[in-house]
């Protein structure tokens, strides 16, 4: 396994260019399986989770080729198993959102149910409610769920808690169901109004996402489509908090400011200046940071996957900053070993007391999911000494090169390949 070993205290200085969003990403790849038509999906990252997805679509009868530009040939679809595997769910949970495609499609699928993951309970009882709402039956067997129907019909349906994932498959089946579908409290992400893009792309009929209800006219079948991803708002929010904390100077070239108010406004108030250019956006962080209190919520709120990675800016502030978790009953596990960094943090349920002000000091720390991960890259660039972390795969999962990108900022940073633990 590879470890990462960053020598903090540099300042960070340059450009560096924001990737394609990973979570986008994904689900444009799934929703290739609506069409027997070929697919291009330009300006993907190169992360694990892309190839993840991409094995999960050749497993189903797709053909796929290439990385940063992917072509995906759908028409073998139905001779395939229809099934997304135990294996590939229980390595990335977004693997569920092939279940809302394949049903519409190709009239059944089986799907791993996902379980628990390292960040919480994440149940999907919002995606199948949504489903059955537009005629799907279902069955739980032997730890699979199969839902089954001849064509879809279009119905109302009102989510219950407010899911992207939920959001994002049943608007993908409604596209092939007969009739007209309206889905209500669903969620607003930049990553709805994207794949509701490519959707249009394909001849759906789409109204309202980005909204706080969705207008969906059922269609007969989808053509290709070929489509470039939005940039990352999470990477570059994850990058503006280096250049925050180190105190230095970095242009996020293709930010997608237009999706980052909620980080940009906590950033501010944490006194880091944030410049909106035409290339991107520019980051200067200040002598001193100010404390800032954050409580995640669904966009355009600040973002939970955003929330580990502010929080070792609130270590660096001069005070005590509030963070409240509302998402994830479970993402506070970064804390633990922040701690062992030094940072002052005392957890109270869904909210984290952060008393910043001692500088923190390198220490050998272990990842536990994605953002965790990216949150104690940031500690090791701002700690005093030496930091190594390990199970750096989760890192991998949704930042391409980060550790090559922080070097051409000027951080003293290095994977090390075989590492241990
Ligand atoms: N929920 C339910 N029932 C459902 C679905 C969700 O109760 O049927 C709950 C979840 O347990 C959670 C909340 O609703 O408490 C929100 O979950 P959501 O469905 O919105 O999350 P997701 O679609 O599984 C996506 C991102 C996550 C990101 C969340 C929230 C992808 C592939 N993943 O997950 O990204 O944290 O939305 O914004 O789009 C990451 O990139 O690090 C990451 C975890």
């Amino acid at each position: 396994m590879d470890k990462i070993v960053i020598h903090g205290g540099q300042r960070l200085k340059g450009e560096v260019t924001i990737h394609g969003a990973k979570n986008a990403a994904l689900l444009i790849q799934c929703a290739a399986l609506l069409t027997d038509r070929k697919c291009a999906i330009r300006h993907l990252p190169r992360l694990s989770d892309i190839a993840t997805m991409s094995e999960l679509l050749g497993h189903l009868g797709c053909e796929v080729t290439g990385d940063r530009t992917l072509k995906i040939d759908p028409a073998g679809v139905g001779e395939g198993p229809r099934e997304a595997p135990y294996e590939m769910v229980k390595t990335m949970r977004a693997s569920v959102t092939v279940m809302g495609p394949l049903l519409a499609r190709h009239g059944f699928c089986r799907v791993s149910l996902p379980g628990g993951c390292a960040i919480g309970a994440r149940p999907i009882d919002q995606h199948l409610k949504g489903l059955e709402a537009l005629g799907a039956k279902i069955a739980i067997k032997h730890g699979y769920v199969e839902l089954k129907a001849k064509r879809l019909r279009g119905a109302n349906f009102v989510f219950d808690t407010v899911t992207v994932g939920g959001t994002q498959n049943v608007m993908m089946a409604a596209t092939l169901a007969k009739g007209v579908t309206r889905l209500e409290n669903v969620a607003r992400e930049p990553e709805v109004e994207e794949l509701a893009r490519v959707l249009v792309k394909m001849g759906a009929r789409i109204s309202g996402a980005g909204g706080t209800a969705i207008e969906i006219e059922g269609v007969d079948a989808l053509d290709g489509f070929d489509h470039a991803v939005v940039p990352d708002r999470i990477e570059a929010g994850t990058f503006a908090v280096a250049a925050a904390v180190t105190r230095g100077d970095v242009m996020l070239l293709d930010a997608p400011v237009d999706h980052m108010h909620a980080t940009i406004a906590k950033l501010e108030e944490a006194g880091v200046e944030c410049r909106v250019e035409n290339a991107g956006l520019r980051v200067i962080g200040p002598e001193r940071l100010s404390p800032v209190d954050i409580s995640t919520r669904p966009y355009p709120g600040f973002p939970t996957d955003m929330q580990a990675q502010m929080m070792v800016l609130a270590t660096c502030a001069a005070g005590q900053s509030l963070i409240t978790e509302t998402i994830f009953e479970n993402r506070f596990m970064h804390v633990p070993e922040l701690a062992c960094m030094g940072a002052d943090v005392t957890v109270h349920g869904h909210s984290a007391v952060v008393r910043g002000g001692p500088r923190l000091t390198g220490a050998e720390v272990m990842a536990t999911d994605l953002r965790a991960s990216a949150s104690l890259v940031l500690a090791g660039l701002v700690a005093d000494g030496t930091t190594e972390i390990r199970r750096v795969y989760h890192l991998d999962r949704g930042y391409e090169a980060i550790e090559k990108r922080l070097r051409g900022l000027g951080a003293n940073i290095r994977r090390f390949h075989g590492a241990k633990g």
